[in-house]
This record gives C-alpha cells, sequence and structure tokens, in this order.
C-alpha cells in the first residue's frame, strides 16, 4: 500500500473580530470532527485577535482542510508561512491543539503552554523560517 506523504503548513490571520468563547469553541468542535475524519492534526494559537496554525496529514486532505480554512469568513488576511514535506507527525495526538493568551499571560493549563513551547522550540542548527516568524508572532503578543 502506498504511504501518502506528509505535508505540513503554518499560517498567520486576523478575525473579522473578536469571537467569544462559544464561537472558538464551535470552531474547534468543527474543526477536531473534521480533522479526525481526514487525518489532520496540529495546533491553533489565538492571541490578541490573530491566529497562528500549523496544520499536518495526508498531502491530498490538507489541500481540502487548507480550503476550508482559507474560505472561512471569521478571519481575513490569511498569510502562509510555509508548506513543507515532514518526516512524521509533531501533534499526532491533536486533531487539533488549542491555545489562546490575553494582555495578563497565558490562558490554559501547565500542559498547555508546554506544548506551545514544543512548536516555539527551534533546533539549534537549522530553525526553519516559519518557527522564526512564529516565534516573533508570539513574542510579538500577535499584535
Ligand atoms: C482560524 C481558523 C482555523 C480553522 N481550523 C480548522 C481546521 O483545522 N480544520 C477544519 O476542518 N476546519 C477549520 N476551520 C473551519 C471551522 O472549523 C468551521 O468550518 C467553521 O467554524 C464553520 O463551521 P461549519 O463547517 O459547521 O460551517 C478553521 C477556521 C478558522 C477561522
Amino acid at each position: 500500500m502506498p504511504v501518502s506523504e506528509l505535508d505540513s503548513i503554518v499560517y498567520v490571520s486576523s478575525a473579522v473580530r473578536l469571537l467569544s468563547l462559544e464561537e472558538i469553541s464551535y470552531l474547534l468542535k468543527r474543526a477536531r470532527e473534521r480533522n479526525k475524519e481526514y487525518g489532520i492534526t496540529g495546533v491553533l494559537l489565538y492571541i490578541g485577535g490573530n491566529f497562528m496554525q500549523y496544520i499536518e496529514g495526508p498531502k491530498d486532505n490538507l489541500d481540502i482542510i487548507y480550503k476550508i480554512i482559507r474560505e472561512d469568513g471569521q478571519h481575513k488576511g490569511l498569510i502562509p508561512i510555509s508548506r513543507e514535506a515532514i518526516e512524521s507527525r509533531q501533534f499526532g495526538d491533536w486533531s487539533m491543539a488549542y491555545q489562546t493568551r490575553d494582555v495578563e499571560g497565558y490562558v490554559g493549563s501547565p500542559g498547555e503552554r508546554k506544548l506551545i513551547d514544543l512548536i516555539l522550540e527551534t533546533p539549534s542548527d537549522n530553525p526553519s523560517a516559519a518557527r522564526i516568524v512564529l516565534h516573533s508572532f508570539w513574542d510579538r503578543g500577535g499584535s
């Protein structure tokens, strides 16, 4: 059986308006349902009205999900940061991990914080451009 090629995408975008907790919960619920169905995993950050998302999965399915995401009217100004083939998943256990923070600092459990630290960790020898941009986005609080 052919092994599907795994691809990964990172993008940033802005919410069209500040989304309520209920709206985010619904978005996540729908995203997780569909991602499970399509074998997509990843993480979504929501900071000060901006999104940063990392998604990974079989190339064809990733295209389908990315199209759904791009066409969602709840956000605008989507900027693709990277699209790279990957050897293995970084978020295999998460149909869509979620993290948010406000000006007071992190909202969420220490476990969630570890998760974010994980993706912000840059390999010392060859940091990918996506991670650098991601890191500065995170440092600036998404503004
Ligand atoms: C920032 C952002 C991230 C999203 N991520 C995903 C995702 O990972 N997977 C997915 O299937 N849909 C994703 N969506 C789409 C929404 O989950 C969903 O389509 C939307 O809430 C409308 O729900 P509906 O599909 O029931 O109309 C995303 C939307 C936005 C704005």
